[in-house]
Parts: C-alpha cells; structure tokens; sequence
C-alpha cells in the first residue's frame, strides 16, 4: 500500500500528522505499534500499548462538511471488524464501534483549517490483541478488544490497511455523491436505533427514543412527541441501563 508510514513508537500518530503535514501528501496513512500520548475525545487520553491499531489518515483540501468525518470513519471500521472477524458490530451514535455491547474503537478527526483548504486528520484507535488485565481500570467496564471478545490474535497492520483502503474508497463517494448512500448504510449499524437513550448535556439528562440521523450526521429523537436533533458537541449518548 502507498503512503503508509509505519513507526514502533510515536507520542500520538494524529500529532505526528499535524507537524509533518505539509510535507505529507493527500492520503498518507501513518501507523504506530505504540502511542505515548494517545489523544481521546474531549481532551481524554487514549491508552495504545503495543498490538493494537493506532493510525490517522490525511485527507487534504477538503469541501465536505467535516462533521461527518468521524461517522464515516465508523463506518468503515465497522464494515472491516466484520468481515475480518465474521462478526456484526453495530456503532454507538457518533463513532464507537461496539462489540458484545462494550467499545472496541474510538475515533479522533481534526481538521485544519486554513485561508483556502481544509485538512482533515482522521484517527483510529482499535483495541486487537491487548488483555483485559492490560487495560487501564479507567477504560472499564465499557472497553474491549478483538482478543477479549474472540480468543483470537489478529494481525493490526493487515487489519489498518484494509480501514485505510476502506475509508478511501468511502471519502471518494462521499466528496462525489455527498452522504445519502453512506447514512443509509451508517442507520443499518446504528446501534441506538428505535431505542431508548439518555441524551447528556453539560446542563442535563433527558430520555428519548432515537430514530436515526440526519444528512448533517446530528442524532435525531423523538422527545414528548417532538423531533429534536443532538449533535456530537453539544452531547452524549448513553442506554438507559447501561452504555449502549
Ligand atoms: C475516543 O476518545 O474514543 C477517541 C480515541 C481516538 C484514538 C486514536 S488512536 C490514533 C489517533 N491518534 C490519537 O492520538 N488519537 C487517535
């Protein structure tokens, strides 16, 4: 595969993109077996010992609404996990790929925005072959991996390059056709989907029954017989027992 820059260690292969963009070219994939400083979602760290998937692509001079990135990238790990696994991982609104109802993946997109171009990072952390005894206390219970599902040691090279040809071909029909065809395949894997959630903002807790997305990839639910949309700023998701 072209552009794929493989490293043993790395603080985090996101920041490794950002400093080195200008001289990446559109598509690089950099991997690293070990990340030292492995950035979550809302300024959390992301644990990434060695045999799991840490990779960002770059996708250069973007025109599409970036807000979707993230769900399209759930996506495409979802539809790889299943067809190297055989098995059926749903996503948890907007990019947590869950298997047997814990977190298999999480996903940091950043974009760089300047005068004439938007960049964007899309990071994919997947947990393969790390143990539950290996995992932070922190990360549980919600946190698993392919082995602690499976019993079963997967390669996290092969399994990065097929994200990453994956996600091309994704980002391809989404630049050219926009998102329609990708929500309708994203709504089949929404785990949330004609169930009930807590919707959790930084003021409150309210319950409703989710119904999908939108095009803008914002969380739809019916509330007190209203439609309300939630984008992935503003809030979380939870299940009403538990986190799915
Ligand atoms: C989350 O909080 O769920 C998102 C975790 C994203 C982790 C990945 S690992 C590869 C990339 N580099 C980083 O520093 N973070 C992302």
């Amino acid at each position: 595969m072209e552009n794929f820059l493989y490293f043993k260690e790395l603080t985090s292969t996101n920041d490794y993109i950002k400093e080195n963009i200008d001289s990446l070219e559109n598509k690089t994939i950099v991997f690293a077996d070990i990340q030292t400083k492995g950035k979550g979602r809302l300024g959390r760290q992301w644990q990434t010992p060695t045999g799991n998937i840490s990779m960002s692509m770059l996708f250069k001079n973007q025109k599409c609404d970036i807000s979707l990135y993230p769900l399209i990238c759930g996506l495409s790990v979802s539809e790889v996990v299943d067809e190297v696994c055989g098995v059926n991982t749903k996503i948890k609104w907007p990019n947590d790929i869950i298997l047997n109802n814990k977190k298999l993946c999480g996903i940091l997109c950043e974009s760089i925005i300047s005068k004439n171009s938007v960049d964007v990072i899309c990071g994919i952390g997947v947990n393969v072959n790390i143990k539950r005894e290996d995992f932070d206390k922190s990360s549980l219970p919600y946190g698993t991996s392919l082995f602690i599902e499976l019993q079963k040691e997967y390669d996290p090279i092969d399994i990065s390059k097929k994200i990453a040809t994956n996600l091309q071909e994704k980002i391809k029909v989404f630049n050219e056709f926009g998102f329609t065809s990708l929500k309708t395949l994203y709504e089949e894997k929404l785990v949330n989907k004609g169930k009930e959630v807590q919707v959790i903002n930084n003021k409150e807790t309210i319950v409703c029954t989710c119904l999908g997305i939108n095009e803008q990839g914002n969380l739809l639910c019916n509330y007190n017989n209203k439609i309300i949309n939630i984008n992935s700023g503003e809030a979380s998701v939870r299940g009403l027992y538990g986190y799915v």
